[in-house]
């Protein structure tokens, strides 16, 4: 029997609402017939432009420029939020209280307060919630986990941890600011709230929660061209290092986490390396395709494996062809769609509340250690 219709209303429809619709257009790339068919049915924009664009998607029939007006719709069955993160908090809950499951953005509220309470009321109301990070879905990522967590004995003693989301998208000075430059509507975290959730998700789902942060937090340029003629102040964080003590069997490990706009000749480079006393994997979407396997025998080496399109939910894509981002994406959605529906099996899931929250508790530690200039326990 096929599964019923997931229906889809986005709030944001900017570059992430548009993301996020184009994928489910690719839906029927996806050939697993347990996953409930996906469809975009309402938009809502503040602004005409953005919200018209969805007009070329067939199935949307309500175009709004109303949160309230899409939330109402009875054809809504989850909600994507697509929001500046100062937003965040208001919509999401609006949202849930609406009765809407919710596909949250990163950072999932602007600070540890906001998170806990999206996290607590999706509780007390029972809603499907899940928070937006779709760089582990990419095959080697999606490998990296496979052997993290099922063979993590076979690496030896875990030495060391290096995990991180590069882009040069600061780089240019004359580049007007977003609302991603202040922290009025990006947050006191920054660049943690912009990047941080990425690289946390993979190593929260094994366990990794850093026990102590020392932080090196970076400002980039103080002021931007606003677009329109005039000046404004840019005042967010946009490089971070932080480096983690964590604790892996009765062993403490060092996890490096470095989150950065500010990254020259990088535009969206997110990767995760593991390395131990007998074996490591190292995953780069620099070389997307790539999976590295260090082998500690009578000679040491990094083994390289293409690995074409194998990705965790099947596809009609030939095995090997290549992945990208938007078929990160359309596996995150996927997992959405599938863990909602109770057939998720033993793949990798989204960033539960939990995971966004616990992220959150290592932004406000790291914001403290830079404040102080110490390492902070989290
Ligand atoms: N997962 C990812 O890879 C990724 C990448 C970029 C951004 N994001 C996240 O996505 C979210 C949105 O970022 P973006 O880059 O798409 O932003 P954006 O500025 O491109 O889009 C935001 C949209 O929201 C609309 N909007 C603002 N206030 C509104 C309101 N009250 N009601 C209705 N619409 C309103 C704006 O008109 C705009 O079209 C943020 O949480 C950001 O961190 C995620």
């Amino acid at each position: 029997m096929t599964p019923n219709t997931l229906k889809w209303g986005i709030i944001g429809g900017g570059l992430m609402g548009r993301e996020f619709a184009s994928a489910l257009g690719r839906w029927i790339a996806l050939t697993d017939d347990a996953i409930p068919p996906s469809q975009l049915v309402a938009v809502c924009d503040l602004n005409e432009g953005a919200r018209n664009w969805f007009s070329r998607v067939p199935s949307v029939s309500q175009l709004t420029a109303s949160a309230d007006e899409l939330l109402q719709n009875p054809d809504v069955d989850a909600v994507y939020i697509a929001l500046p993160h100062h937003l965040h908090r208001e919509f999401y809950l609006k949202a849930l209280r609406a009765g809407k499951d919710l596909l949250a953005e990163k950072p999932f509220g602007i600070d540890l307060e906001a998170a806990i309470e999206v996290r607590d009321e999706a509780q007390k109301l029972g809603r499907f919630v899940r928070c937006s990070s779709e760089m582990p879905f990419f095959p080697g990522a999606q490998r990296v986990w496979k052997t993290l967590s099922q063979n993590l004995d076979s690496l030896g003693r875990i030495l060391e941890i290096r995990a991180g989301f590069h882009h040069s998208s600061d780089l240019d000075p004359s580049k007007p600011a977003n609302w991603k430059r202040q922290n009025k509507t990006c947050g006191e975290n920054g660049v943690l709230n912009d990047l941080g959730m990425h690289v946390a998700h993979l190593p929260l789902r094994l366990g990794w929660k850093p026990a102590r942060v020392y932080a090196q937090l970076q400002h980039g340029f103080p002021v931007r061209p606003d677009g329109r003629g005039g000046e404004v102040v840019c005042d967010t964080w946009d490089n971070a290092l932080l480096h983690c003590d964590v604790e892996i069997g009765s062993e403490i490990a060092t996890m490096r986490w470095e989150m950065k706009r500010m990254a020259p000749t990088e535009t969206n480079t997110w990767f995760l390396e593991v390395l131990g006393t007998r074996g490591g994997v190292k995953f780069s979407t620099k070389t997307p395709k790539t999976l590295f396997v260090f082998e500690n025998g009578k000679e040491q080496s990094w083994n390289a494996i293409d690995l074409g399109h194998g990705s965790a939910f099947s596809t009609v894509t030939g095995g090997i062809f290549e992945f990208g981002f938007p078929d990160s994406i359309l596996q995150m959605l996927a997992a959405f769609a599938a863990e909602r529906a109770g057939v998720l099996g033993d793949k990798f899931g989204m960033a539960t509340p939990e995971e966004a929250t616990a992220s959150h508790q290592i932004w406000a530690a790291a914001l403290r250690s830079q404040e102080e200039k110490r390492a902070v326990e989290v």
